[in-house]
């Protein structure tokens, strides 16, 4: 697997990412070491968690992801050869929504006793925080990088203009930038005004962004829970439009063509767009699946029509 620069943060990340959200939680601790050594065996080095997994759902009102992950790290030995993503700012328990300076240093420093480590390869505002001055959030964190207690940055469900005047007034007061960007993204567009809770999907204007300021995109949710190549799970309601019917049809038919999933193209053709898709799963089959896109790409004639109903004409 290769490794590709996070932005400008200096850092490299694996090109596919995996998701722990639910490892030691839905999915037994000793099946999750299983799914991280298979994705660690192939190579891949960046894992992504956050101070607040999984504690919406029933059973675990206190955050296990976090240790689970420390706990896989020692066990294996690998700290320095692994890059550690975590997050910050969503409320959880009796921690309150934000981004204050009180609330970023307490939470960091929970996280790197959690995790049993003493830096973070890349911290996330896992969300925005209108209440409190951009620039007390941004001192905030550049502060975590003084101190060496976490490496870059990187947001998380902001609007563009937000993280585009957070990096520009960190620019201006020679704090440290935002160096990614983590987004709700797949291959389908959603419907304008989908609801999605606290997550925001990414906006095409978001895409041109990154794109032309060297901020290194990361989709979650790309496999939109892996409907793409089952039968028991139909697209989401959010999701369902004419466009977006034609490009799962492609993205199947190709799977077809190719004896292949289609959640493996889907993941496949995100890479090849330049984004670094959040990949996970339950079973070693479904992490095989998403791995399997590192060798495999949907036919020139398939991209440009999928790339034809995916981004918006220009002149
Ligand atoms: N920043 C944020 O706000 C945010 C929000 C959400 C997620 N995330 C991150 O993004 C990661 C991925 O998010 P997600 O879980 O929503 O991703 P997803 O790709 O939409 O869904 C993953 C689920 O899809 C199914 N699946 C995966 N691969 C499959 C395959 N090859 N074939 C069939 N089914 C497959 C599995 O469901 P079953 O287990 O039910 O079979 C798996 O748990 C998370 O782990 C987390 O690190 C971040």
């Amino acid at each position: 697997m290769k490794e590709v620069l996070l932005g400008k943060s200096g850092l490299t990340g694996s090109e596919l990412c995996l998701g722990t959200m639910y490892f030691g939680i839905k999915v037994s601790e000793e099946e999750s070491f299983r799914l991280m050594d298979y994705y660690y065996d192939q190579g891949g080095r960046f894992f992504d968690t956050a101070n607040k997994y999984a504690t919406w759902v029933p059973g675990f009102s206190e955050p296990v992801g976090e240790y689970m992950l420390g706990r896989w790290i020692k066990s294996r030995g690998c700290r320095k050869d692994v890059v550690v993503a975590t997050k910050m700012g969503f409320p959880y328990g009796d921690v309150p929504q934000g981004l204050s300076r009180q609330l970023i240093l307490q939470e960091v420093d929970k996280s790197l006793t959690r995790l049993g480590l003493e830096q973070i390869d890349l911290l996330y505002a896992h969300c925005d925080d209108y209440n409190t001055p951009q620039e007390e959030t941004l001192e905030a964190f550049h502060s975590l990088i003084k101190a060496g207690k976490v490496k870059s940055l990187g947001a998380s469900n902001f609007q563009t203009w937000r993280l585009a005047k957070s990096n520009l007034l960190a620019q201006e007061k020679g704090l440290t930038p935002y160096s990614c960007l983590q987004a709700r993204l797949s291959v389908l567009w959603p419907k304008v005004n989908s609801n999605f809770g606290r997550q925001l999907p990414a906006s095409v204007d978001v895409l041109d962004y990154c794109k032309h300021e060297n901020v290194a995109l990361l989709c979650y949710s790309p496999l939109l829970q892996g409907f793409f190549g089952r039968t028991d799970r139909t697209i989401p309601e959010e999701y369902n439009t004419p466009q977006n019917q034609e490009i799962v049809r492609l993205f199947r038919q190709e799977g077809e063509v190719q004896n292949l999933s289609a959640n493996t193209l889907v993941i496949s053709w995100m890479r090849s767009q330049g984004f670094i898709p959040l990949i996970t799963g339950s079973t070693i089959q479904q992490m095989k699946e998403n791995m399997d896109s590192l060798s495999c790409s949907v036919s020139p004639d398939c991209d440009d029509k999928i790339k034809d109903l995916y981004y918006p004409h220009q002149e």
